[in-house]
């Protein structure tokens, strides 16, 4: 029928091809789904892209911005001491790895003398800053008013360098042998801490009084770089002390062992960041060092498996920082520990 006008296009349905158009039956359908659809693809891998971007953009932000100023207080009681004993708090501080700018740890580090501490024990890397000395020892504060002891890290003598932040997962950060001489003021910041009475256990014993306890502590420089001499401490323990206190940076196993057969009874350590990424349902990864994962932060025994109630006690630190090169934390806060030491349950 012709049209005035203008005609409008047939429809579909009317037209002889569209006739022959056919219904979707089950079978063509199936045979549909099985064409490559290239459109489909790109689109999805595309979508997928986007969404693994945003979920690492993510989880790197929180990791680096809300984890690594999430300052937990760890506490710890350990059964060390003599029936009647007074207890004696013990706070575990290690891996500032300070830069002027971190003013959230600055003053987290400060608060931390209302814990009242009777020693505080500093495992070492306080540094990563030519310029880090008195912004932590500052920090520090009243702190250095306290009995104290410390040692050193290999983040005191040298700066830290850039690097791919995920090589510590299949390497650790062993001295390279290109580094030379020491770069960062460590003997300033040893200096200002002896100046406030705290006692350098770098490769040497000493005896403190902290509390109501006769204190003997021997301690060792990093053996991360090989600058511990164990044999300048060897030697049994005395048993008149009311406790033997071993402190080192890193948890070095051949070098605890060398503790525990002197009678330390508490070894105290840093270094590991407790993996500073780890998992949640598999817990540390990596520990840069000797000791199994399982034991790079919190409360255990050396030997790990030693059920021995005469084996020392060790805790090692997760740490207050991370290196400004590597500046995230995953599921490993960082830290500070309160250990008191309480009466041996009879
Ligand atoms: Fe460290």
């Amino acid at each position: 029928m012709a049209c005035p006008g203008v005609c409008p296009p047939p429809a579909p349905h009317l037209t002889g091809r569209s006739r022959r158009i056919a219904r979707p039956t089950p079978s063509r359908l199936a045979k549909a789904n099985q064409a490559p659809r290239p459109w489909h693809h790109v689109w999805m891998r595309r979508q997928a892209l986007i969404a693994t971007a945003a979920a690492g953009a993510g989880i790197f932000g929180y990791a680096s911005v809300i984890e690594r100023n999430w300052f937990a207080l760890r506490r710890y009681d350990i059964p060390l001491l003599p029936a009647g004993a007074r207890p004696l708090r013990i706070l575990h501080i290690s891996d500032a790895h300070l830069t002027p700018g971190r003013h959230r740890l600055l003053s987290w580090i400060r608060s931390l003398d209302a814990l009242q501490p009777d020693i505080v024990v500093n495992t070492g890397d306080s540094l990563a800053h030519p310029e880090s000395v008195q912004p932590f020892l500052e920090a520090l504060g009243p702190l250095l008013d306290r009995p104290g002891v410390f040692v050193y890290g290999s983040n005191d003598l040298y700066s830290p360098k850039p690097r791919n932040p995920a090589r510590y997962l299949w390497r650790n950060s062993t001295l390279h042998p290109s580094r030379g001489e020491p770069d960062l003021p460590w003997a300033e910041l040893g200096a200002g801490m002896v100046a406030a009475g705290w006692l350098d256990a770098n490769n040497k014993r000493g005896r403190i009084k902290a509390g109501d306890l006769d204190i003997q502590v021997g301690g060792v420089h990093d053996s991360h770089i090989g600058y511990d001499r164990y044999d300048k401490i060897a030697g049994p323990t005395d048993p008149a002390a009311d406790l033997r206190l071993g402190v080192m940076h890193s948890p070095e196993p051949s070098v605890m062992d060398k503790f525990t057969e002197d009678g330390y009874d508490l070894l105290l350590a840093g270094h590991t960041h407790g993996g500073q990424v780890c998992l949640p349902w598999r817990g540390t990864l990596v520990t840069n060092c000797g000791i199994d994962p399982v034991r790079a932060r919190g409360l255990h025994r050396h030997p790990a498996d030693s059920g021995d109630p005469g084996r020392p006690w060790l805790h090692v630190s997760a740490g207050l920082g991370t290196s400004p090169w590597a500046p995230f934390r995953l599921y490993c806060r960082p830290e500070a520990a309160l250990l008191t030491l309480v009466p041996r349950i009879s």
